[in-house]
């Protein structure tokens, strides 16, 4: 089967993305460099699939590093590219720690890919290069709107050089994946998301909240125009995340894709509130969470939700797990990281 490169394997997406392709029997090594992950989840994917993917600890903004790794795995036939960093307000006060990681390692590995005979390329991209869309649900038509954070810019950059890249590559084909917002863990809880210090994200922050590392959530805003006042964001299952790449990658490696460059969107096409997802959590874990209203948080959006049509039809993709599942998976997990 064919060896594939899993750039940030050990990170969340990547480290859930290492299990369904070694699943489906594909060959993986991992880049990680350990800067927002840890070895131990490789013990979790082993747990799941009962293999043990390469590891190597090699930090991707070292460019001799990734030269000598492509020299020593001269037959990698595909990267998911996931490393990166990612915490939005960070990337306001250090942009460029975010332009080095984000782009300068993105320009290295296409300079190795460039010298294969082929190579298939995945991109972790985002919603947030739609900004604050103006229809509802987003197609990948959507303008790219002017980025509100260095780590935002850092996604359309990204994929404009992946575009001109391949524009020049024949043996290159690429496809950006521009994720809504993963949440949950596998069902095994094996493997999750281990935020460092403060989460960012909702959920996790939710579950710390309720397994008490946290003392209360703030819910940023009840004036939106939305149903119930909260903004509105398209919650994905990391598992469903993870099988779209393997899908994506197929693609890739056996010739179906339309243009060497392609984006999708990778969402479930439907929003939540953030009061809906505290809903789900508490009916799912039977915890009341504390949490108060209090104004909103500049920058936010207010509504963002994918139109899945062009991942449904021509990736033929498609969500199979909800909210409440996903909820669920986040708070056994929260629970097995602090041995409750
Ligand atoms: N989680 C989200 O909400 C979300 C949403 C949209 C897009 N993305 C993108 O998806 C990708 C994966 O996100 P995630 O949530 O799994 O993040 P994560 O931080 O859990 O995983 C990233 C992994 O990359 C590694 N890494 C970072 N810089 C590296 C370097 N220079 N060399 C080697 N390894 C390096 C980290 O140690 C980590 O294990 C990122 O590109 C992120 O921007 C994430």
């Amino acid at each position: 089967m064919d060896k594939i490169l899993v750039t940030g394997g050990l990170g969340f997406i990547g480290s859930h993305t290492v299990v369904e392709l070694q699943n489906e029997g594909y060959e993986v090594v991992i880049i990680d460099d350990l800067s927002n992950s840890s070895e131990k989840v490789l013990d979790g994917i082993v747990a799941i699939t009962g293999k043990k993917p390469v590891f190597e600890k090699l930090d991707l903004k070292e460019k001799d590093k990734v030269e000598a790794f492509f020299a020593k795995h001269s037959d990698v036939k595909g990267v998911i590219h996931f490393a990166a960093s990612k915490a939005v307000g960070e990337s306001v006060n250090e942009p460029l720690k975010y332009y080095e990681n984000n782009i300068g390692t993105l320009v290295y590995i296409l300079k190795e890919l460039r010298k294969l005979p082929s190579a298939g390329f995945i991109f972790s991209s985002s919603c947030t290069v739609y900004g604050q869309a103006d229809e509802l649900p987003i197609t990948e038509n959507a303008p790219v709107k002017q980025a509100e954070s260095p780590y935002g810019n850092t996604k359309q950059i990204g994929e404009e050089i992946i575009k001109d890249t391949c524009k020049v590559s024949p043996n290159l084909k690429a496809i950006a994946l521009r994720y809504f917002n993963p949440v949950g863990a596998h069902e095994s809880v094996e493997i999750g998301e281990l935020p460092i210090g403060v989460p960012q994200n909702l959920v996790p922050f939710i579950t710390q909240t309720a397994i008490g590392l946290r003392d209360e959530l703030s819910v940023f805003g009840e004036d939106y125009p939305t149903p119930d006042g909260t903004c509105i964001r398209d919650y994905i299952h990391v598992v469903d995340l993870a099988k779209a790449h393997v899908i994506a990658l197929k693609r890739l490696l056996e010739g179906k894709n339309k243009s060497s460059y392609e984006t999708f969107n990778l969402g479930t096409g439907t929003g939540s509130s953030v009061l809906e997802v505290i809903k789900s959590f508490e009916k799912v874990s039977g915890e009341k969470l504390n949490y108060k209203i209090v104004g909103r948080r500049e920058g936010d959006i207010i509504s963002a939700y994918a139109d899945t049509d062009k991942a449904n039809n021509e990736l033929g993709w498609k969500t199979e797990l909800s909210l409440d599942d996903a909820m669920r998976s986040a708070w056994k997990w929260e629970c097995k990281v602090r041995g409750k």
